[in-house]
């Protein structure tokens, strides 16, 4: 019988039936999703023990792992301090050391999940530790996290205290990302070799730039994009955090997964808990893109907000204008976006300022009353200009922080994180600085300038909230010297407590993570949310490498890809318009530039092509990723397509990364279609004056996935319009 079937005879329970033949208490517990099980074993008096996560397992197999045993499922800095811990603390008399046994085991669910509890207790002190293993019924999804009590008689300091622990049998290869400002989510994979890989942050507010808190491990070998198994993790945090995986001679990579505690040492009070964010957790046999797929479908379903609503099509104002907002400007962007086919205007920067006008990043946050001389009617006019053009308005704010130049920290300078005895640390342009979001004060602030904007203008849908400044300072001076380490743990508290008010108040508003471009990709943020935008960056051939490996773990739909204008803001880079079109679709497509910098063919070829996505969207956004041919791989073209979950449409992109004669390029095998039917393919945005051979043709879906297409090297164009950068969208139909 099969796991699953049994979780629900059982009310989710798992056990083993040699226990329950013997009439003993049941060691061994699991949860399942619908294609995976996770199993530990949970003996009184003993330490639990991990005993599987993979597949969905059978009872007889359960059996078999019963007996065999298997590694501390969270092992704590104790008497035996061999190995890494995931916990450990100083106790109120000065002891470091934890020596735990299981306390209890429970079961409950929700309407979308089984949660796994197992309470571990310290034999002597009373400290005890809820590990729980949340399963979903609808992906392959389990959240593991902790709950760590401290019922001393004094305060228990937590050196260490991680989310989760995995083992993770040798030898697996690692695939994480990193990267810097405008260069997110270069793709790394490597193999784990003996000793400790430490992937972390501490950057304070933000947490995506330079590393990810999301890590895939190939288990056979370097991992394959649609085979092989393939465990995915992802820590839900959006501060500083610390990924650890131990290898020493053992059968196992310990893999540790937490709150950064280098600093953030956090002081326990008698009678709290600390409740850790969870590490998300998913395995699977169909590769990297497996997982991948499986991180969508669980954020589009759980981790995500509004994952079910199609994304509209934007102009967001800051490439194409910059500071420079008048009312004029914005009427005119707004009603070349509506003639262009748009669907939403966002006004970036530059909008805001009264005493202190923003011209430049040097002054004025804080100050988020509309400056009346570049806008003289005031957002109400931008809403209903945007209105009168059937398009939406959404508006940007960067609510955390202020400028040494602004009204705000002129009333109230004790708002700004200051660490003690030091000067104010300031971020960018040397004049941005933190507000203390731990201060109830300073989160109404922020609440109250989301409120008073859509109060005001309840028009505005859309609310771009960006992060520039990086945290850096460790502690603030209105803290006590004992509480300086846990800092940016209240911070984060502070946002999610300010984030929750503004999304019970308004719960349909569209919101974006942004931090400097790509600082706040990450499942601890995103539930607020329902995009990011991806990066500073919008040269589509640095795109195709920061959306490729941002696609590891977060969905096209969740994906700001913007049409910029050539040469790029950021590289210099010339790019011509079809391949800058052609990367931004493949995500949440929308344009970043001065339409009226744009010939009129150029405007035709965005009105196209935003007409044409309109029609793959729900493919896109809501489909299977299937990543075809990687940019890493040095065969000088990437290729993805997107394929919806009824196999009956696909879109498939292909881009060429670098020309030069006489360059042979790979057959490109598709992926996700039903082998069975028959697939139309069609050119979206076409450039070429004849079409290519495939145009109008079928094609089985096990020809296109067996022997797959060849894409010419270059366009056929009229003498004096040729390029060496080639791309095209091919949409496929299925016709039977
Ligand atoms: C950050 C964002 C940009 C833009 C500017 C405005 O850099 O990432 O998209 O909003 O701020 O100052």
């Amino acid at each position: 019988m099969r796991l699953f079937s049994v979780l629900s005879a059982v009310g989710g329970i798992l056990f083993s039936s040699l226990a329950a033949a013997a009439g003993e208490a049941p060691a061994v517990y699991g949860v399942s999703t619908p294609g995976t099980s996770l199993v530990v074993k949970a003996e009184q008096g003993k330490m639990p023990r991990f005993l599987y996560f993979g597949p969905s397992i059978e009872t007889p197999d359960i059996d078999f792992l019963c007996r065999a045993g298997g590694p501390v499922a969270y092992p704590v800095l104790g008497l035996d301090c061999a190995t890494d811990a995931a916990l450990s603390v100083v106790h109120p008399d000065g002891n470091l050391s934890l020596d735990m046994a299981v306390e209890s085991v429970s079961l409950s669910s929700d309407e979308d999940s089984e949660i796994l509890t197992v309470t571990i207790r310290d034999k002597v002190y009373p400290f005890s530790v809820d590990l729980c293993w949340k399963a979903y019924h609808d992906v392959d999804m389990i959240e593991a996290r902790t709950v760590i009590r401290n019922d001393e008689d004094g305060p228990v300091t937590l050196t260490r205290f991680d989310s989760a622990f995995l083992p993770i049998r040798r030898d697996a290869w690692l695939a994480h990302l990193s990267g810097t400002w405008a260069g997110e989510a270069r793709l790394t994979t490597e193999q784990l070799e003996l000793g400790v890989k430490m992937i972390a942050d501490r950057n304070g507010v933000r947490n995506s730039h330079n590393s990810h808190a999301e890590v895939m491990f190939g288990l056979d070998g370097r991992p394959q994009e649609n085979s092989g198994a393939v465990i995915g993790a992802a820590l839900c945090y959006s501060g500083n955090y610390q990924l650890r995986i131990d290898t020493d001679a053992s059968d196992y990579h310990k893999f540790f997964a937490g709150i950064n505690p280098d600093n953030s040492q956090y002081v326990l009070e008698p009678g709290e808990s600390f409740e850790t964010p969870p590490v998300a957790l998913t395995y699977s046999i169909e590769g990297l893109g497996g997982a991948s797929r499986n991180f969508h479908d669980w954020a589009r379903a759980h981790r995500l907000a509004h994952g079910d609503r199609e994304r509209k099509v934007l102009l967001n104002s800051w490439e194409g204008i910059s500071y420079f907002i008048t009312e004029q400007a914005m009427d005119d962007m707004i009603s070349d976006l509506a003639s262009l086919g748009g669907e939403l205007f966002v006004m970036d920067d530059g909008w805001f300022g009264d005493r202190y006008p923003r011209m430049n990043d040097r002054s004025s946050l804080g100050d988020w009353t509309v400056d009346r001389e570049k806008l003289p009617h005031g957002i109400g006019h931008l809403v209903q200009t945007a209105a009168s053009h059937g398009v939406g308005f959404g508006i940007w704010i960067e609510p955390e922080m202020t400028d040494t130049t602004s009204e705000l920290i002129e009333t109230h300078p004790d708002w700004v994180v200051r660490i003690p005895q030091r000067d104010i640390v300031t971020g960018r342009a040397g004049a941005q600085v933190l507000l203390d979001l731990t201060n109830p004060d300073v989160q109404d602030f922020v609440f109250g300038v989301v409120d008073s904007l859509m109060t005001q203008n309840p028009g505005i849908e859309y609310i771009k909230w960006d992060a520039n400044n990086s945290g850096r300072p460790n502690g603030a001076d209105r803290y006590p010297a004992d509480r300086q380490s846990r800092f940016y743990i209240d911070y984060h508290r502070g946002l999610a407590s300010v984030l929750d008010r503004i999304r019970a108040k308004y719960p349909d508003l569209t919101m974006q993570a942004c931090a400097g471009g790509g600082g706040r990709v990450n499942y601890g943020i995103l539930p607020w949310f329902d995009e990011f935008w991806t990066s500073d960056n919008t040269d589509a051939l640095q795109r195709i490498y920061i959306q490729w490996g941002t696609s590891y773990f977060f969905p096209a739909i969740a994906m700001g890809s913007h049409i910029s204008a050539s040469p790029n803001h950021q590289t210099a880079r010339d790019v011509p318009l079809k391949y800058r079109i052609d990367v931004a679709m493949s995500g949440r497509l929308g344009l970043e530039l001065q339409p009226r910098s744009m010939t009129d063919q150029e405007r035709e070829m965005c009105r196209k092509a935003i007409g044409e996505y309109k029609e793959i969207r729900p493919v896109v956004q809501f489909g299977d990723l299937y990543r075809l041919v990687s940019p890493y791989d040095g065969k000088s073209v990437a290729s993805l397509m997107y394929c919806s979950r009824d196999k009956s449409r696909a879109v498939f992109f292909w881009w060429k990364l670098e020309h030069f004669q006489g360059m042979s390029l790979p057959r490109v095998r598709m992926a996700g279609l039903d082998p069975a039917r028959h697939y139309r393919i069609c050119e979206l945005d076409r450039i070429d004056t004849v079409p290519l051979p495939l145009e109008g043709l079928t094609f089985s879906g096990a020809f296109l996935m067996s022997r797959g297409l060849d894409i010419p090297v270059s366009h056929t164009l009229d003498p004096g319009h040729r390029t060496s950068w080639s791309s095209r969208v091919l949409y496929l139909e299925a016709v039977d």
